[in-house]
C-alpha cells in the first residue's frame, strides 16, 4: 500500500490559533512523525509526503528557513525510524543539477538520514524536496533521450527520481484544497485522492484508515 500526502495547511492551522505561520509548520512536522507510525502499524509499505516544492522557495525568507530547520529534524529522527524499521528516500532536482536549490545543510542531512537507515524493511517514507513532477518528468525524458533509449512508458518510469517507488495507491490531500498539485503526477495516475477539510497537523490515523480504505474500494 503506497500513500502519498500534500501536507496542506499548516499556516491556516496556526492563524487560527493566533499563532504564527512557522508554528503551524513545527505542528505538522511533529504530526508527519505520529502519522508515520501510524502507517507502520497499518499495511502501508510506501508513505511519500511533499515536504517542500520547487514553488515553495518564493516564500518570505524566515519562513523558508523554518521550513528548512524542521527538514533537518524530520531527517534527524533516526534513532526513532530505526525502531520503527522506517526507511527513509528523497526525491526532488538532483543536487548537481543547476536548477536545485538544496542548500548543502539540508543535503547533509538527507545524504546521513538515507544511510542510516538504508537496511530498514518495514516501511519506506519518501521526502519530496525542492520537488516537482513536471520536473520529474522532463528529467526522465532527458535521460531516456541520453541514453538514447526510444521514449516510451517504461523508459520514463525508469528514469524517475526513484524508479524503484510503487505507483502510488491514494493520494492525500488535506485542508480543503480539491485540486491536483504538481505531486507524483506520473506515479499516482489513475489512484483515487482522498480530501479531506482537516489541516495537517490535525490528520490523524483515523483520517489515514479512511484514506487506506478508499484505496481498497477504488
Ligand atoms: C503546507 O502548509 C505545507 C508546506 C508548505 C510544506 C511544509 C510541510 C511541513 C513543514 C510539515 C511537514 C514537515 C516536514 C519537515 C516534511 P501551508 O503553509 O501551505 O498552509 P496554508 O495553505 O494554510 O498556508
Amino acid at each position: 500500500m503506497h500513500v502519498a500526502c500534500i501536507m496542506d495547511g499548516n499556516g491556516r492551522w496556526a492563524q487560527r490559533r493566533q499563532l504564527p505561520r512557522t508554528a503551524g509548520h513545527t505542528a505538522g512536522e511533529e504530526n508527519l512523525a505520529e502519522v508515520v507510525r501510524a502507517a507502520v502499524r497499518r499495511d502501508v509499505d510506501w508513505l511519500t509526503v511533499f515536504g517542500f516544492s520547487t514553488e515553495n522557495w518564493i516564500r518570505p525568507r524566515r519562513e523558508v528557513r523554518h521550513i528548512l530547520g524542521l527538514h533537518r529534524r524530520l531527517f534527524g529522527r533516526v534513532a526513532e525510524l530505526n525502531e520503527l524499521g522506517v526507511r527513509v528516500q528523497w526525491i526532488g532536482r538532483p543536487f548537481d543539477d543547476p536548477s536545485a536549490r538544496t542548500p548543502v545543510f539540508v543535503q547533509r542531512a538527507i545524504e546521513k538520514a538515507i544511510a542510516d537507515t538504508r537496511h530498514n524493511e518495514k516501511m519506506t517514507l519518501t521526502v519530496a524536496f525542492d520537488y516537482g513532477s513536471r520536473a520529474e518528468i522532463v528529467e526522465a525524458g532527458r535521460r531516456a533521450l541520453r541514453s538514447a533509449r526510444p521514449v516510451t512508458v517504461d523508459t520514463l518510469t525508469s528514469g524517475m527520481y526513484q524508479p524503484d517507488m510503487p505507483p502510488v495507491d491514494v493520494m492525500v490531500r488535506t485542508s480543503g484544497e480539491h485540486r491536483v498539485s504538481n505531486f507524483l503526477l506520473w506515479q499516482a495516475n489513475g489512484a483515487p485522492t482522498y480530501y479531506t477539510d482537516r489541516a495537517w497537523p490535525d490528520f490523524d490515523a483515523n483520517e489515514l484508515d479512511t484514506a487506506i480504505a478508499l484505496a481498497r474500494t477504488a
